[in-house]
């Protein structure tokens, strides 16, 4: 992609002059953990759905799956209200954190993003309907119940479908320019990859639970599940669970090889590789478990459950590099625009104080300072964030400004640990020029600026 010609094009918002209230490094941890606890009884949902109307099918000549069946259907109905009241959390964090890209998916394929709370309701009520008519509609009408499983199952997949095209559309801005609402935004990025990814999870996950759920000492099996085994329980989601993983080491790296280059970067690379290794870690434990005995059957299940966590973890937080990544241009762009708008905002007010009109405040240019938005989501004064630090840069240009424009039309590739810089030369020479002079400014060793000229953070 033409980085220059994408950021002409990209429609840069200005953002709304309001504090946030964390700091933002802080928010991202929360937006991070509250949607993994999220997505964990999604997950749940998701799953439990599938798997029981598959065992209710199954049922049909298998009577013991139908039971099964049954009993995952109980799960559902109390995983799917926590997935619903745990989705505020992150919801919330999400338009705090990313507010500008966030309202610009949803306004973009409205319908669709409105549409969530009707599915929802609906997928609520058929569900709670299958469950209550499970041993009413029986003999003939049983395939009417199955109908109505499957029903329910399609109005869930659409649900997540919605979120994940909109969380996917905030990514790419350099894209709103062209959609149509909902469906065209499916072909941006790569949501159906992400979508499978999804649904793997959601079975892999849910397996796990319900190898737990029903096969824990507690759990009345002999009254619930009349003629069922623990250990053959445990056996049948622990399979579940076993080959969903082994999907997701093909759903994995279709993904990734998917994702549109932009935030990929070295870390992000690790830290999925780790993922993987954790990913077949779990599978030699599962099938450990799977092939032991009746009375052994069961013995490693906290370790399994603890290398899921981590893997959960560990994806998560891939996912939110990535966005951080793959925004970091537009959220500086996003800072200039809203930097340059209050200054000319305050020139405005203290013209009209003065009586003088709007005058031509309006028209007032950019300042080095206000053009510094441009680089400072990689560049900070002294600590080294995307970029190296301004004094670093200071280090090597001090006696050379032209050397930084030189560099910023056109720059390099010196240090293996960041991904390239990308071209700022859209901004033309005058600008970077300004850019140039404040940044020597800012990286000058303390001495030599009076450190109130120094702004802390934009
Ligand atoms: C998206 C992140 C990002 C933004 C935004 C960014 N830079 Fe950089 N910059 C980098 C990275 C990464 C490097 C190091 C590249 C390397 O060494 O391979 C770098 C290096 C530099 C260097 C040092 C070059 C050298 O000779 O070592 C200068 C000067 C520089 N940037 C100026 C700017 C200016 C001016 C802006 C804003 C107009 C800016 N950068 C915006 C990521 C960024």
């Amino acid at each position: 992609m033409n980085t220059l010609l994408s950021l002409i094009k990209t429609p840069v918002p200005r953002d709304l002059s309001l504090p946030l209230p964390l700091n933002p490094d802080d928010l991202a941890i929360i937006l991070v953990v509250l949607f993994l606890v999220h997505i964990f009884f999604v997950n749940l949902m998701m799953g439990g759905v599938i798997l029981s109307v598959i065992f209710e099918i199954v049922g049909k000549y298998r009577k013991e799956y139908d039971q099964l069946a049954y009993r995952i259907s109980e799960t559902v109905t109390a995983n799917k209200s926590l997935a619903v009241v745990l989705g505020v959390g992150p919801l919330l964090c999400i338009s705090l954190l990313y507010t500008m890209h966030f309202y610009a998916a949803n306004a973009l394929t409205g319908y669709a993003w409105i549409s969530v709370i009707p599915l929802v309701i609906i997928a609520f009520l058929v569900t709670y309907l299958h469950k209550y008519t499970w041993h009413k509609w029986t003999g003939p009408d049983k395939n009417r119940h199955i109908a109505l499983g499957v029903g329910a199952v399609f109005v869930f997949m659409g649900i997540p479908m919605i979120f994940l095209a909109n969380i996917n559309l905030m990514l790419f801005p350099d894209k709103w320019p062209e959609i149509q609402g909902f469906f065209s935004s499916l072909e941006v990025g790569n949501v159906f990859p992400r979508y499978f990814h999804f649904l793997m999870a959601s079975l892999a996950l849910t397996g796990l639970f319900l190898a737990g759920w029903f096969g824990r000492k507690k759990y009345a099996l002999e009254k619930n599940l009349p003629g069922c085994n623990r250990g053959s329980v445990r056996r049948i989601f622990y399979r579940i669970t076993f080959y969903a993983t082994i999907a997701q080491l093909a759903f994995g790296p279709l993904v990734f090889a998917t994702l549109p280059i932009g935030g990929v970067t070295t870390d992000l690379f690790i830290l999925i590789s780790l993922g993987v290794a954790v990913a077949l870690l779990l599978l030699a434990l599962l099938r450990l478990e799977i092939r032991s005995g009746d009375e052994h059957i069961g013995r490693h299940y906290a370790w399994i459950g603890l290398l899921f966590t981590v893997l959960v973890l560990v994806m998560g937080t891939g996912r939110h590099m990535y966005r951080e990544s793959s925004l970091m241009t537009h959220k500086a762009l996003i800072a200039d625009k809203t930097v340059r708008f209050k200054s000319v905002e305050a020139a405005t007010q203290m013209r009209l104080a003065a009586g003088l009109g709007t005058g031509d405040a309006l028209a007032s240019g950019p300042t080095g300072k206000s053009l510094f938005a441009n680089c400072a989501a990689c560049h900070a004064v002294d600590k080294v964030l995307a970029a190296p630090s301004l004094r670093e840069v200071y280090g090597i240009y001090k006696d050379n400004p032209q050397g930084i424009i030189a560099w910023a039309k056109e720059p390099g590739k010196k240090r293996p640990e960041f991904t390239p810089m990308p071209s700022f030369a859209h901004l033309g020479d005058e600008n970077l020029q300004m850019v140039a002079d404040y940044i020597l400014q800012l990286g000058a060793p303390a001495a030599e600026t009076e450190s109130s000229d120094t702004p802390a953070k934009l």
